[in-house]
Order: structure tokens, then C-alpha cells, then sequence
């Protein structure tokens, strides 16, 4: 029994050699490609200058106006910065540090209206309008903060990179009244983490803080 097979069953082989099969396209275009991409060459559409494809390519960009430990700022930034490079990278505020850049290690908390935040997962373009404090903001011209105060008289750090956040984050736990115990405290505190365990001792610091408060 012979068996027709459709126009489009038709394999490869079978096509005229002289003819470009999808295999040697797919080779073809790839190796075009990356000779254009490697030779820094890039298609510009018809119709646009070199300065206008550039813009074309630039990746859409926000102002935002944000109050920075007191100080306004005013600042276009591309729309997928986070708030923490905002903070590190355009306003060269680095106490905040980048950890996990994920929202696991709170190395990177700020107060953003009074409330803590992850500042690796928070848009700086959502932020019109917003207050933010940061590890700077804290001291009142030479003088620490009394959590910082704290932290020193409790050693309550070895290497010290995820201090800023907690104390940061120490400062929102004593405001928002979670300090009825070092348990209540240690709750409150645990999105920050510390790699050195000084935990024992940031929660003493924590409760030397709200017993002055
Ligand atoms: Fe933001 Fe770790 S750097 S939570
Ligand atoms: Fe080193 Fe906390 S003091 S991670």
C-alpha cells in the first residue's frame, strides 16, 4: 500500500539543494547576529538618527521627588532602580547596605513614613513624596542615636555590615511599642539577620533603648 504524504511532511532533504533549507537559515542569521553584536553593531531603524536610536534604546526613566534624612531631592532615575542603589548609588548614602539584594537579610532596611522597609525590593519611583530615614539620619549632628549609643555599649557587633539595618529596624521596633520582652523584641527583629550571632547582644541594646525612652 503506497502512502501520500502532505506538501508539508516534505522533509529537508528532499528540497532542491540550491534551496535555503530551516536549518541553514537558523545558521546563518545566528552567526550575522553575533558578527553585529560582537562588532558593536546595532540596527537602527529607519527613519532615526544615531542620537534618536540611542534614546530609543534607553530604558524608560522616572523623576521622583523624595525627602532624604530632612532633605529633598529631586532625581531621574531608570524605572526599575530600587531604592537602595537610589540611595547608594545616586545619592551616595552607603550605610544601607546590599546582603542578599532579595529581601531575606534586612542589611538594607530603611524607614520609609515612619515604617520599615526592604529598600532591595521597594521602586524609588513609587516613593513621590515619601520620607525617608536612613542609618545617616539617625544622629542628631555629632550626637548618636541612643540605639547606636546602645549597640556600642553592648558590643553588639563583630563585623558589623548588617548593623546599620538593624539598628535601623531597632529604632522602628521601639517606636511601633515591640519591646514588652527580649522574646517580643527578638520577633520584631527577625527579618534582620547577622551572620556573626550577635543577636543576645542587639536585643540587650535594643531593651537598654526602650528602658530610656
Ligand atoms: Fe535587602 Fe537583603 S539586601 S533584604
Ligand atoms: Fe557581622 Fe551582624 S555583625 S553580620
Amino acid at each position: 500500500m503506497s502512502i501520500e504524504l502532505p506538501d508539508s511532511a516534505v522533509s529537508e532533504s528532499a528540497e532542491p539543494s540550491s534551496a535555503p533549507t530551516r536549518r541553514t537559515f537558523i545558521a546563518t542569521t545566528t552567526v550575522v547576529g553575533g558578527v553585529a553584536l560582537a562588532g558593536g553593531l546595532v540596527a537602527v531603524p529607519p527613519g532615526l538618527g544615531a542620537d534618536e536610536a540611542e534614546a530609543a534604546e534607553a530604558p524608560p526613566g522616572s523623576r521622583v521627588s523624595l525627602t532624604v534624612n530632612g532633605v529633598r531631592r529631586t532625581i531621574t532615575v531608570d524605572n526599575r532602580t530600587s531604592l537602595l542603589d537610589l540611595l547608594r548609588e545616586h545619592l551616595d548614602l552607603t550605610g544601607s547596605k546590599k546582603g542578599c539584594n532579595a529581601g531575606a537579610c534586612g542589611a538594607c532596611t530603611v524607614l520609609v513614613d515612619g515604617r520599615r522597609v526592604n529598600s532591595c525590593l521597594t521602586l524609588a519611583v513609587r516613593l513621590e513624596g515619601a520620607e525617608v530615614t536612613t542609618i545617616e539620619g539617625l544622629e542628631k549632628g555629632e550626637r548618636l542615636h541612643p540605639l547606636q549609643q546602645a549597640f556600642i555599649d553592648q558590643d553588639a557587633f563583630q563585623c558589623g555590615f548588617c548593623t546599620p539595618g538593624q539598628i535601623v529596624s531597632g529604632t522602628a521596633c521601639i517606636q511601633e511599642g515591640h519591646t514588652g520582652s527580649s522574646e517580643e523584641i527578638r520577633e520584631w527583629m527577625s527579618g534582620n539577620l547577622c551572620r556573626c550571632g550577635c543577636y543576645v547582644k542587639i536585643v540587650r541594646a535594643v531593651e537598654q533603648t526602650a528602658r530610656g525612652k
